[in-house]
């Protein structure tokens, strides 16, 4: 575990210690692929998570298991411990840092809003502080969301639109880490890249999002509640695959700059940067279980209720010319296909438990 992690390192800053980035949140849903993906490649990765019980942590586990056969190790730790982290960022060479670790969820919220204060906040500045401390300074490429929009109706929303209307306090604490994200950057020369991805979907996805549930409760002939807009205007979402997901994320670590440092005097300001992840494609959700319904060939009983859910936004839709020209990004994968692969995954992973150890 963390000791033979430790024990590869034979000095600080070992020249020979292949790690060179860190990925917070590696054992959610993003962070694996991102993780897997960034490993697979041949980069040097490490972990962190704190297995936190938001939802089914043996899903995280399981996550974790894969990476570690692949040789991603996951440091069980909070991201609040800047101690811990700034003693990983001291044992390899950190280029990077990829911050995925966060309180997600629009809803949960309303429930329990210390954790977004914790992991959003208080979080985002430790895993900052800790960068900053760290010399030379790794580039900090972190998920934002495009919950910042908030009641913005202009779609499809550009990166520079209007952000000041939050619909929740995850989107509150989210537009909130953009604006530590800009101190951080303009004080301490760290290079910051801010992504905001659009409803990301996938294999290994995060149970308490829609099409899982949905998936979960349709297969159990339990009754699904859509959500729609009153007269007839629908809640539509961008729902994003997540291997494009990871391309983007893949392509903002290979573009970032170096950190310059404090000030950033010398070598002049460092570089801050915020771009859409989505599809530019929204799907209306009643759209999303016909896909479902389709591919499980089981009919969903569905409640439709004629209102938004208290805390969402009605519609998301990504702009993405910017990350386009600046990125390479270029969505390849759409809903159909994306949640076929879903579904797959899904029944192999529940139905033929025995055997989840196979990827
Ligand atoms: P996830 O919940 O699956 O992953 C987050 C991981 O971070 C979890 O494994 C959790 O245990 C860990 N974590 C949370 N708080 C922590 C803490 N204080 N210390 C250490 N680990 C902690 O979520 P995800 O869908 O993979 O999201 C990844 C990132 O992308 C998050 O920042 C999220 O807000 C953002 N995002 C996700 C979506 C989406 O649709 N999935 C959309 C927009 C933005
Ligand atoms: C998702 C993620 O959960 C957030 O972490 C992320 O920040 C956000 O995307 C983003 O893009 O920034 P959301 O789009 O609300 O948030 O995702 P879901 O919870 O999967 O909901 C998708 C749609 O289904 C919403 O319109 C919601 O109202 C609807 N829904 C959800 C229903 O109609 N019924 C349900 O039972 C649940």
């Amino acid at each position: 575990g963390w000791d033979s992690l430790v024990a590869q390192s034979a000095t600080p800053a070992d020249p020979d210690c292949n790690l060179s980035i860190l990925v917070t949140g590696a054992a959610g849903f993003v962070g694996f692929h991102v993780s897997l993906a960034l490993k697979k490649r041949g980069d040097g990765v490490v972990g962190v998570d704190n297995f936190n019980r938001y939802y089914d942590p043996s899903l995280k586990r399981d996550r974790a298991k894969i990476l570690e056969r692949n040789g991603v190790f996951v440091v069980e730790a909070d991201i609040n411990d800047s101690e811990l982290l700034e003693k990983l960022l001291s044992i390899g060479k950190f280029t990077h840092v990829v911050h995925l670790a966060a309180q997600a969820g629009v809803r949960y919220a309303m429930k329990n809003p210390d954790s977004y204060i914790h992991s959003n906040i208080a979080g985002l500045i430790s895993v900052l502080e800790s960068i900053k401390s760290a010399n030379p300074q790794p580039a900090l490429i972190w998920a934002s969301s495009s919950s910042v929009y908030g009641l913005n109706s202009k779609v499809p929303f550009s990166e520079k639109d209007r952000t000041d209307q939050p619909a929740s306090l995850y989107a509150a604490t989210k537009k909130a880490g953009e604006e530590i994200a800009h101190a951080y950057n303009h004080i301490y020369g760290i290079s910051i890249t801010g992504l905001r991805f659009f409803t990301v979907y996938g294999p290994w996805g995060r149970p308490d999002m829609a099409y899982f549930s949905f998936t979960k409760d349709i297969l159990k002939r339990k009754r699904i509640m859509i959500y729609e807009g009153p007269n007839q205007r629908s809640v539509a979402r961008d729902f994003t695959y997540v291997d494009d997901i990871v391309k983007g994320c893949l392509a903002a670590l290979d573009t970032a700059e170096k950190s310059t440092g404090s000030g950033g005097k010398k070598t002049g300001p460092a570089q801050l940067r915020v771009y859409n992840l989505g599809n530019t494609s929204p799907v209306m959700v009643k759209k999303l279980v016909s896909i479902l319904e389709k591919l499980l060939k089981v009919e969903a009983r569905k409640q439709v209720l004629p209102m938004p859910r208290n805390g969402d936004v009605m519609f998301t839709h990504a702009n993405l010319s910017l990350a386009e020209t600046e990125l390479g990004y270029k969505p390849t994968t759409d809903l159909q296909t994306g949640l076929k692969n879903f579904v797959k995954w899904y029944l192999y992973y529940y139905y033929f438990q025995s055997e989840k150890s196979v990827m």
